[in-house]
Parts: structure tokens; sequence; C-alpha cells
């Protein structure tokens, strides 16, 4: 390891302009304080409340390094409990995810309920006078906030607002949401990707200068059969990603989100894609629907986007192409990444099954799309490892950045504007004190 890392912890020293220092993907000490620092201290994103929507619907999650519940108690409220018997701090749920009133420890059989709270001691009689149940309950997320259905934790009791740290993004959120005539989405917590690969947490998402080389194979193979209702990914990658004149652009917000906005690349699209519907009968009762909700313009260019916001929330939420994408840190060079193909309420089962399709046909475990990324980021992290030249550069198209009027720092489809803005965010939150 570099003397810059072994003689201090000055990480605002790791994080440039231009460039990072390879540390940050590597160093066992720095991802015990990216714990700390990053995923102890800002919003997470824990679930999507459809996941669990009756009385004791129940799944659990990992948030840094806390296992938590995520339940629905009997007032209809969404719980955070931490997975943590308070008598010798077993786990007191192994079971990914169900429906259960109470929650028995399996060590000792201390019983809780769905607001956490203590409802059951074993031999309760050897216990004090003033032994108190109600002193015991589980420990719970410092705050939780939502927006649209997306419910995100922080583990710190104190700090900004879920609506600030959101920031211009939510606009984003609402492209996936409002491509359901409704407004509601259904994620279902049985109905998941799940990719383990041996790489940095970093690496996930948010790259518009890889397609080109990563997946060109397979998007010239949808290119060819791709509809242009069933799925954005076919259609998105085709144009230069290098020509100033790109449609698309890449844009960083604060607080470390990014986007890879197609909104402009895809707009055109809106009166083929509403043709293409137009030949199914529940296909016209969706474009019926949209229009009665949202009205013509706004429903066609949300047909146009197929619900796509391709927007990554630091530090592990990504809204992309059909899904929701759940970055979770295992080590410094592991990272389980959970991917949960999104349904529309309110429209036919064959527009569900095309987008499940298309979601399967990129990024199922049998299709080309995620295993390429997989594979790219595992060889990334052995030669991040070979740290004689230790910095890596994130510089592209930094001399034509520009601030839009959404207040997003914007330009080219390939330039790393996504990478500065989350990188700024790691420094921030890593020197906070
Ligand atoms: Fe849970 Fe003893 S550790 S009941």
């Amino acid at each position: 390891m570099t003397t810059l890392i072994a003689s201090s912890r000055d990480y605002g020293a790791l994080v440039q302009e231009d460039r990072v220092h390879s540390a940050i993907f590597t160093d066992e000490q720095i991802f015990q304080d990216e714990m700390e620092r990053i995923f102890h201290r800002t919003w997470l994103f824990a679930l999507h409340e459809s996941e669990i929507p009756n009385f004791g619907d129940f799944k659990r999650i990992q948030l840094g390094r806390y296992p938590i519940i995520a339940t629905r108690n009997e007032k209809g409220e969404v719980q955070l409990l931490i997975n943590r018997c308070r008598h010798r701090g077993a786990q007191v749920c192994e079971a990914a995810r169900g429906n259960a009133k109470r929650f028995q420890c399996w060590y000792h059989g201390w019983t809780y309920d769905t607001t956490g709270d203590l409802v059951g001691v074993t031999g309760p009689e050897a216990y004090d006078e003033d032994f108190k149940p109600e002193q015991y309950s589980l420990a719970k997320v410092a705050r939780i906030g939502s927006y649209r259905g997306f419910v995100f934790a922080s583990l710190a009791e104190h700090g900004m607002s879920l609506d600030e740290y959101l920031g211009p993004t939510k606009q984003y959120f609402d492209i996936m949401v409002d491509s359901s005539p409704t407004g509601e989405l259904e994620v279902k917590p049985g109905v998941v990707n799940k990719t383990m690969y041996r790489g940095n947490w970093k690496q996930v998402g948010m790259d518009g200068y890889h397609p080109h080389y990563v997946h060109m194979s397979v998007f010239k193979i949808f290119s060819k059969r791709e509809s242009t209702t069933g799925s954005a990914v076919g259609a998105i990658h085709l144009e230069d990603p290098f020509a100033d004149a790109s449609k698309s652009r890449t844009r960083g917000f604060p607080h470390g989100h990014a986007c890879l906005d197609f909104r402009e690349q895809r707009r055109p699209h809106g009166v083929a894609a509403i043709e293409e519907l137009n030949h199914t009968d529940e296909g016209r009762k969706y474009v019926e629907d949209m229009v009665a909700a949202y009205g013509q313009e706004r429903a066609q260019e949300l047909i146009a986007w197929h619900g796509d916001p391709h927007l990554g929330i630091f530090p592990n939420l990504q809204l992309i192409h059909d899904h929701v994408r759940v970055v979770i840190p295992i080590s410094p060079g592991e990272t389980e990444v959970l991917m949960y193909p999104v349904f529309l309420k309110g429209v036919g089962q064959s527009i569900n099954e095309k987008r499940l399709r298309a979601h399967e046909a990129f990024y199922g475990p049998a299709a080309a799309g995620s295993p390429d990324d997989a594979e790219i980021f595992e060889r990334t992290q052995r030669g991040l490892l070979a740290d004689a030249e230790p910095w890596i550069l994130l510089g592209r198209g930094i001399r034509r950045e520009q601030v839009d009027e959404d207040s997003s720092v914007a330009g080219c489809i390939s330039d790393e504007i996504t990478q500065r803005a989350q990188m700024q965010e790691w420094k921030r939150l890593m020197t906070a004190r």
C-alpha cells in the first residue's frame, strides 16, 4: 500500500477533481470507514412499500453492517427493526421474507411483535422485579422517509431531510412511477436477480462510456429484434456516444446522485411506440389510460421514455430500465447486486410480461448484459490491486461541463460526470466531522 494511505487517513487527498486514488476501491480500512461514515450516516434505500403490503409482511434487508427486518405493523406503518435480539444479540429473523405477527428468537425464545416490542420472555420469573420488558424492544433505524413508495432509512438521528437529499432527482423517480397510469409500481420481493461479483461496490452502474465496448455485441442483436415498446434496453446505445451533438446527457446532482439521461434521444420515438401499442387491446387500453391520467403530451413522452430514469441514488440505489437495483457492499473486493423487476399497476398482463422478458434478456442470469458488467468489474478490481501507478482518471469531459436548469451538472453521455459526482460526495462524507 502506498505511503499516502499508510501514513494518514487523509481521505480528502484521495479524491481530486479529475482522478481518485485506487486505494478507495481496495483498502480494507477504507472500506470499514465507508460503512461508518457513509452507510451508517447518510440516507440508504431500504425497500419499496409494495414489497410488504399487508400487516405482518416482512423482508430481511441489509443496511451497511446492520441486518434489518422490514415489516408492516398493525397500524399499516413500515417498521425497520434491527435484527438483533435484546437478550444476547442473536438475529431473531432468519427467513428472507414472509408474513409473521411475531418474531421469536431462535436462541432462548424471546418474542417480539411487528413494532419490535418485546411481548414474550421465556421463564420470566427468574428476572428481578425491576426488569421491564418495554425497555427491551428491538432497536429501530433512526429515521425513515419515503418518496412515491421508495422507502429510505438513515441510521443517523440527525442530518438533512430525505426531501433535501433527493432534491432534483425526484422528477426522475416520477419517470418510473408515472409509466403506470395509476402512478403505482409493484416490486415483488421474491422476484430478484442476485449477482455477486469480486469487485468494489463503487463500480456498479452509471457509466455512459463503456457500452460501446462492453455491450456492443448484445446491442447489435437487440437492434434487430427489440420492439420499441418492450424495453428501453435495445433502443438506447446505438447513438454515437462520442459525438458532441449527442442528444443523451450524463448528469451529476448534489449528494452524489447521477443519471444517464436518454430522454431527448427517446422522445421522437413516442409516436411509433404508441402505434405499436395500439396493435393489441391491452396496449390500446394502456395508451388510453395514460392519456387520461397525464394528458396527451406527457403520456406520449412517458411512453417514449419506457419508464427508465437511468438514475443512481448514492450510495445504494439505481433505477435502471425495468428494474430497481440495490448495491450491497460485502468487502472492498466483493459486492452483491440485487435487481428487482418493476411491474406497473393498472395495466394489462401483456404489458408487464413484455417488460419482464426485456429485463431478463439483458439482466437475467442467462442474459449477456449483466454478466459482461460483472466480468469487467472483476477485471478492474484485479488491475486496481496493482497500484504501482495508483491514480485512476475520471476527467473525461471535465472542461465541457454545463449547469442545466434542474441544477445538475451535465455533459455528453460518455463524460465521467457521474463518477465525479459520486466521488465528490464520497469525499464529503468521508471527511465530514
Ligand atoms: Fe435471543 Fe437469547 S439471544 S433469546
